[in-house]
């Protein structure tokens, strides 16, 4: 028997936004009944802005409920801000889905990436990932290579029972198995060559910029807190803590233990930061 958090079970049993959007501004679908379950989502917009959403799903509890918390997460969000939202994101706002049910979460990020290509164009969405060689790779679930090379990199994924997990794909006939393994090793041995290969200043900067934007510039701001890159100097990279970190009697405990940490494992081992 799986293992459900209150969440799970609170948005299973109360779903939030469940219905249409008559005069939608953008619709996305993910999933197909054809193959268990389906996921419709509407967006209101003002501008740019996501003022309501609703979902239509055919599914178990977890679908629903990640298609509820689905609709939680983005009302109020710009477009930009929804575009950085991964399935990932929707299973940890739910306290976290069984493994064999993270595909539900899965299906929550498509049917919005869906609604979000009409508004940004089809290959806006995930430049990191080939879009143009795009096929089917298992018939059973209708799932494509794109989608599986997408969880296995959002999540980290290492083996194909994983990917079954997290998209279906697999879960029936198995004849797509030594393909998903096939995704997998390309994947992995890509994600090797590149961290093997040493990163120019530029690509450094670059991805210090978004690793800051993306993961550690959130977790200040919901103390109060923020910080600011200001330069790299070799490997050593200059911050400014601001707001509520700024004066902060642990200012220097965030910067090694929690700023430096995060970079040292995304960047490069070998950055130091330090404040000024
Ligand atoms: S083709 Fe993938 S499970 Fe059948």
């Amino acid at each position: 028997m799986w293992e459900y958090s209150e969440k799970v079970l609170d948005h299973y049993r109360n779903p939030r936004n469940v219905g249409k959007i008559d005069n939608a501004d953008l619709i996305g679908e993910a999933g197909s009944l054809a193959c268990g379950d389906s996921l419709k989502l509407y967006l209101k917009l003002d501008g740019e802005k996501i003022v309501d959403a609703k979902f239509q799903t055919f599914g178990c509890g977890s679908a629903v409920a990640s298609s509820s918390i689905l609709t939680e997460i983005i009302i109020g969000k710009t477009l930009d801000e929804a575009k950085k939202i991964t399935n990932k994101d929707i299973a940890d706002e739910l306290g976290g889905l069984p493994q064999e049910k993270m595909h539900c979460s899965v299906m929550g990020h498509e049917a919005l990436e869906d609604a979000l290509k009409k508004y940004y164009g089809e290959d806006s969405i995930n430049e990191e990932i080939p879009q143009t060689a795009d096929k089917i790779v298992c018939t059973c679930f209708n799932v494509t290579e794109n989608q599986i090379w997408e969880a296995i990199k959002i999540n980290n994924l290492k083996t194909v029972e994983e990917v079954t997990n997290y998209t279906k794909a697999g879960g029936a006939c198995g004849r797509c198995k030594s393909n998903i393994q096939d995704i997998l090793n390309t994947y992995w041995n890509v994600k090797e060559k590149e961290e093997t290969k040493p990163l120019t200043a530029t690509q450094k900067i670059l991805k210090i910029n978004k690793v800051i934007e993306q993961q550690i510039s959130p977790e200040l701001q919901k103390d109060g807190g923020d910080i600011e890159f200001i330069d790299l100097d070799g490997n050593k990279v200059k911050v400014k803590l601001i707001g509520m970190c700024q004066g902060c009697k642990n200012a220097q405990m965030t910067i090694k233990n929690f700023v430096e940490s995060i970079l040292k494992d995304k960047v490069d081992k070998n950055l130091e930061v330090v404040q000024i």
